[in-house]
């Protein structure tokens, strides 16, 4: 049976496989950002608590887009149960720093699908992977400019009250001039 579904798909098993480990890492990106966000909210960090239910968001697009992708490529896309989600987190710069070195992992997970998908010849999927890439490149300059937030500010008096202000205002890298 099993074989009879592979051959309606290009899709190779470890290509499958890794998608799916990314569908799974997106959806827990997601409730984790999520889990920031009521973090952040407690603290009475509005603006970053918002920006977290934001990401949260995305991320659950991200992995909707990867679902859908192995769907209509004849793969078997697989709901993912997410477990072990953080609840509380150190500090208001606990949960920047780890926001960041969770965009690293995923950077690295998305450009470990690619090289496969090259060494394999699955130019598909390794075409659809570059909005992946290229959206990671925004998400950790992003990411990385808000924990420097805590550098450039400082924490002292109303130092966590700023870096909030400043939170939402983080946009991507500037566009090379043409
Ligand atoms: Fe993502
Ligand atoms: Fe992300």
């Amino acid at each position: 049976m099993k074989d009879i579904i592979r051959m309606k798909t290009s899709l190779s098993e470890e290509i499958e496989t890794m998608l799916n480990n990314q569908v799974k890492m997106e959806a827990k990106s997601s409730s984790i950002y999520l889990s920031m966000a009521a973090y952040c909210d407690q603290l009475g960090f509005e603006n970053s608590s918002e920006f977290f239910f934001k990401q949260a968001d995305e991320e659950r697009q991200h992995m909707l887009k990867i679902f859908r992708y192995i769907a209509d490529a004849g793969g078997t896309p697989v709901t993912p149960e997410v477990t072990d989600i953080p609840q509380e987190f150190e500090s208001f710069k606990g949960v920047f720093e780890s926001a960041l070195e969770q965009e690293i992992e995923v950077t690295k997970a998305i450009n470990k699908i690619v090289s496969v998908a090259y060494k394999e010849g699955d130019h598909a999927s390794a075409n659809f992977l570059q909005w992946f890439v290229r959206e990671q490149q925004e998400e950790e300059f992003t990411a990385r400019k808000r924990v420097e937030l805590f550098e450039v500010i400082g924490e002292d008096g109303v130092g966590r009250y700023m870096i909030d202000q400043k939170v939402p205002d983080i946009g991507p890298p500037a566009e090379p001039a043409m």
